[in-house]
């Protein structure tokens, strides 16, 4: 079965097509990074037309690529939601007509699941794992039993760790993706040189907290020492009480659960620091620790793709009712 995927949920535009037999055959993706810049972070307006310019180029470019058409695709995957409403209407009307004008079945992806399934794009992953999902949108613990389970343990009560990473940079004045500008500096600075607050919450728990970590680097930024700090020192140390904490819980959460193998998601997955502290915290403690490379780590079309073939070759289709929505349909439990 080959399954062409399209992905339009924040601000990147992006197909791909994936295949039973061959595999992983073209991945496109168009970002609107240039354009959101200047605000420091997504428009969501400009967003859906900045998708609705580049979503036919990119599918056509993902087809091409892939030497697929109408006649050997056999279906269609598409990121229903979570995300922003506006964007990934953009993408599923697309879907929709193109299944509808091809004749061929569709499938609603949800963001969150093709992110923690992703990995295996490139590995051989058994069942069970624990998916630390970290996004823009969401700092996630997932109990990961199969293909059509993945349980919800914990999440971030108040900001994502992504979100923190944005508001963090454009309270620095730095760029946009925050995430990637503060890793870049952050590999020049000192790490332990101004210890921010960690949240506190229970060992128990799978939940995170970041928004004290937020107001305190307003606090430090504002203040005398602030105004001399070195950037690289200050967003290394920032960069080191996020990656902290999500490393700490993963593994807390990843032995309460016993479940000894953790793959990690989402865009903030590409973050150095946090790939090298829990690849050498699972070699010490004899967790697997799998980790996507970074391309497939930020949003793209091919874990679309590869979920929406799985679904398929399992035989669950959407309806032509399929609609967008915004808010995560996972709840605890
Ligand atoms: O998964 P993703 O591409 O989109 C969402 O679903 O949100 O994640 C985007 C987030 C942004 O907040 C960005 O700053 C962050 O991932 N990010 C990073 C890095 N690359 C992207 N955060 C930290 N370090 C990075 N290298
Ligand atoms: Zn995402």
């Amino acid at each position: 079965m080959r399954v062409l995927g399209i992905e339009s949920s924040c601000d990147e535009t992006a197909a791909a097509v994936y295949d039973s037999g061959g595999g992983l055959l073209s991945n496109v993706v168009s970002s609107q990074v240039a354009v959101h810049e200047i605000y420091g972070g997504v428009v969501p307006e400009l967003a859906s037309r900045e998708h609705i310019k580049s979503i036919t180029l990119t599918v056509e470019k993902a087809l091409s690529d892939a030497s697929s058409g109408r006649d050997n695709i056999d279906g269609i995957a598409v990121t229903a939601g979570p995300g922003l409403i506006g964007s990934l209407l953009v993408g599923l009307s697309f879907a929709k007509s193109l299944s509808f004008a091809w004749g061929k079945p569709i499938y609603g992806v949800d963001h969150l699941e093709s992110h923690i399934y992703a990995v295996f794009l490139e590995n051989k992953v058994e069942f069970p794992y624990i998916a630390l999902l970290v996004s823009g949108g969401h700092t996630s613990l997932f109990n990961v039993q199969g293909w059509n389970d993945a349980r919800l343990l914990g999440g971030t009560l108040d900001d994502a760790a992504g979100e923190a990473f944005d508001k963090a940079a454009k309270m620095m004045g730095l760029g946009y993706p925050g995430g990637v500008v503060i890793d870049r500096l952050a590999a020049k600075g000192d790490r332990q040189r101004y210890p921010f607050p960690r949240a506190r919450i229970a060992a128990s728990s799978a939940d995170f907290s970041f928004s004290g970590l937020k107001t305190a680097l307003r606090t430090f930024l504002a203040s005398d020492e602030g105004k001399s700090a070195s950037i690289e020192d200050i967003a290394a140390s920032f960069q080191e009480a996020i990656v902290d904490v999500l490393v700490k819980k993963a593994f807390e959460t990843a032995r309460r659960e016993n479940v000894l193998r953790l793959v990690l998601s989402g865009g903030v997955s590409a973050n150095s620091r946090l790939r090298e502290l829990s690849s050498s915290l699972g070699e010490a403690s004899g967790i697997e620790v799998l980790l996507p490379s970074k391309a497939l780590c930020t949003d793209n079309a091919a874990m679309v793709a590869l979920l929406g073939e799985r679904r398929m070759s399992e035989k669950i289709f959407s309806g032509p009712k399929l609609n967008a929505y915004a808010a995560s349909r996972f709840s605890r439990g």
